[in-house]
């Protein structure tokens, strides 16, 4: 063997059948993802050796403490931030394997994000913030006006549809966030404690919205800490430190 081969590690055997899975295989697969934060004095373990699957029009609740990973676990389904180690695969395929233009290309076509931090448009008004994705994805000007009008409908803002998110309170901006997640009809809805800033009455409007877009075949994935919405999903999953866990903990 050549002196320059010597020390050269073999290639990792990596199937292409690895990379993409089957059309019966899951929508959401996580295996052993951990996610750290490094800290300067110390770093923070927010997921910790997760493998979930989720199958394609499941409705699946993500609960737990305050910290113990349910923001971050939706962040890195909706490709908003990357695990440690261990890998995802979203719609079938692998995404390690996307580069950062197809994360944001595969996020605007098939996931609906209900994000406290994935925060509205300042500068744009609430029509125009819930058009957004649907410009982004190239649909018509006459159609994109028939699903702005219906979202913003749905969800009771019809008026407010001229105004900057800025003058409305935080639940109506959270509603703003909702249409906008709707209007692209995704076929995964990833919400982050979305009833955490509305009063019962919008909360419970809410959560019906999603039983219906689940009705229409939608993944749901919801993380909510209010027992009421934990009884909607069909699966619950349960984390503590950043671990599944069986059961919930006080
Ligand atoms: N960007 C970050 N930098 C450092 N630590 C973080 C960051 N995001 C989350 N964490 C930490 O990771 C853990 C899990 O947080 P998070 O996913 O927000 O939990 P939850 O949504 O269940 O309250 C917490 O200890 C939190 O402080
Ligand atoms: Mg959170």
């Amino acid at each position: 063997m050549a002196w320059w081969r010597r020390g050269e590690r073999k290639p990792a055997i990596e199937s292409k059948l690895e990379d993409t899975l089957g059309p019966d295989g899951p929508v959401i697969r996580l295996q052993h993802v951990s996610k750290i934060f490094q800290g300067d004095e110390e770093d923070t373990v927010a997921l910790d050796d997760v493998t979930v699957d989720i199958h394609r029009g499941e409705y699946v609740s993500v609960s737990g403490p305050s910290g113990c990973g349910k923001s971050t676990f939706l962040s890195l389904l909706a490709l908003l931030d990357t695990a440690t180690s261990g890998r995802y695969w979203l719609n079938g395929q692998a995404t390690d394997r996307l580069k950062p233009g197809d994360r944001a290309r595969v996020r605007n076509l098939d996931v609906g994000l209900i994000f406290q931090s994935f925060n509205l448009i300042g500068d744009m008004t609430v029509y125009e913030n819930v058009e957004y994705p649907l410009t982004l994805r190239g649909v018509s000007a006459a159609e994109r006006q028939a699903r702005v009008d219906a979202a913003l409908q749905r969800v009771g803002l019809s008026a407010r549809a001229k105004q900057r998110p800025g003058s409305l309170s935080g639940g109506h901006q959270q509603l703003v966030a909702v249409a906008r997640a709707i209007t692209g009809r995704p076929a995964i809805l990833l919400a982050d404690e979305p009833t955490g800033n509305l009063d019962s009455k919008s909360g419970e409007a809410l959560m019906e919205m999603f039983a219906e877009l689940n009705r229409g075949g939608a993944t749901v994935c919801l993380a909510t800490h209010d027992p009421r919405w934990l009884a909607q999903a069909r699966r619950q999953i349960h984390l503590f430190d950043g671990r599944m866990v069986d059961s919930p903990t006080p």
